[in-house]
């Protein structure tokens, strides 16, 4: 594909930050002119291109020509796939490769991969020498609308996720929708939940386009596909902007997180990946909302149906109470004891309120008397081979 045309194709984001800002390029074909972006960006030296193996045998031959074309060292750092990589052990097999190939403080670090390569990748281009340069090429749906934007990152430690990490901000992201195309399609659906969830607490419009359009989307048509990572990256760059550090209005990107985190941990790392955690977790957190008076039942049935017609889940498993209330308070957003959760308001529009255990337990009596019948176990995902 001729670079010379993608301009006009490419849609390019600023996430206003002050010292810190960055732009997220949004273009097909967008891979093949890494070489030409890491220039226009002053990245000079050595690249060392973080990925896993089945990113590898994808891209990794591709990307390395169009890096050493444009005059890069290209030292390749390949991991193993999926959440268990994401550990202070990885964090290491990284800080060798650089000490070996002699990375400075001037050489470049390049996230190519979902969620866990470029939360790794962040973290240690925050930690090597002090601070490295980093860009973001996210990969997987979940990586291009939600992780790689917004400068969290860091590693798991066993005793939780996400414990240890660092702010960091890229010096860009650069997506390249067409990745899509190789992405595992549980992993695609998954990553809808958070494009859903973009519409909910932020932009009714945006809900209603994805309803209209959620056929071709499901197809991985090229148009509407680049208008719902870029609508999704806009929503996530101007929440950031308005709250780099999460004290207050990012935590709004957490609505369906704190019934998701739960049932996540209830299935021990191995039940439901995230963004299925997630959609379970917004309907019943919308649920929650409607019985404690905060919107309208109308809410609820149109976000299940949403989810629905993506293909996710939105069936809350059978879990006793205790267990998923002892589950949300190991979440974040529990704060001197209180657990703090996202509610809708209407579609387009939400906010954070404490629970209480009481009337939080009485509704869910009610979504267990509703939901007999279907006595749905949390799903086993297969054990990494
Ligand atoms: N930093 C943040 O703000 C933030 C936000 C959300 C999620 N996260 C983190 O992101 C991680 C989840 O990200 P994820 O869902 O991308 O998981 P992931 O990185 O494990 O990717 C999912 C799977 O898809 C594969 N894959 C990715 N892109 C592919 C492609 N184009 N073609 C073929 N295979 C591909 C990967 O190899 C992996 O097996 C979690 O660790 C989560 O904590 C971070
Ligand atoms: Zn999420």
């Amino acid at each position: 594909m001729a670079p010379a045309n993608s301009d006009r194709l490419r849609e390019i984001i600023h996430l206003e930050l002050g010292a810190r800002s960055y732009d997220i390029h949004i273009g097909c074909g967008l891979l093949k002119e890494l070489g030409v972006e890491l220039t226009r960006l002053r990245c000079a030296g050595k690249v060392g291109v973080v990925t896993d193996r089945n990113l590898a045998a994808h891209y990794l031959k591709p990307v390395a020509r169009v890096l050493k074309a444009a005059g890069y060292t290209v030292v390749p750092i390949v991991l193993p796939p999926g959440e268990r990589t994401k550990t202070l052990r990885s964090i290491g097999t990284v800080m060798d490769a650089l000490v070996d190939a002699r990375f400075e403080r001037s050489s470049t670090l390049l996230a190519l991969g979902g969620g866990v390569i470029g939360d790794i990748t962040g973290f240690a281009a925050a930690i090597y020498q002090r601070g490295i340069p980093f860009v973001q090429v996210p990969t997987s749906l979940v990586a291009q609308v939600d992780s790689s934007v917004g400068g969290k990152t860091g590693v798991d430690h066993p005793k939780g996720k996400n414990l240890i990490g660092a702010f960091n901000q890229p010096r860009a992201v650069l997506i390249d929708p067409a990745t899509l195309r190789t992405l595992p399609e549980r992993e695609w659906i998954a990553g809808l939940a958070e494009v859903i969830k973009y519409g909910v607490i932020e932009d009714e419009s945006f809900f209603e386009y994805l309803e209209q359009h959620i056929a071709p989307i499901l197809t991985l048509s090229d148009a509407p596909v680049a208008h719902i990572v870029k609508r999704s990256c806009e929503i996530k760059a101007q929440v950031v902007a308005e709250d780099e550090r999460e004290a207050d209005r990012r935590r709004i990107l957490n609505f369906g997180h704190t019934i998701g985190h739960a049932l996540e941990s209830l299935g021990g790392y191995r039940g439901m990946i995230h963004g299925e955690a997630v959609a379970v977790g917004m309907v019943y957190e919308a649920d929650l909302a409607r019985h404690l008076g905060y919107c309208e039942h109308g809410v609820v049935t149109r976000l299940r149906a949403l989810l629905a017609a993506a293909g996710l889940p939105v069936t809350l498993p059978n879990v006793p109470f205790r267990a998923l209330w002892e589950a949300m308070q190991q979440d974040k957003k529990v704060s001197a004891g209180t657990v703090y959760c996202v509610v809708p308001e209407r579609i387009g529009s939400v906010r954070i309120v404490p629970l209480a255990k009481e009337p939080t337990r009485a509704w869910y009596e009610t979504v267990r008397t509703r939901n007999t019948g279907s006595r749905q176990r949390i799903p086993r995902k297969k054990p990494p081979r």
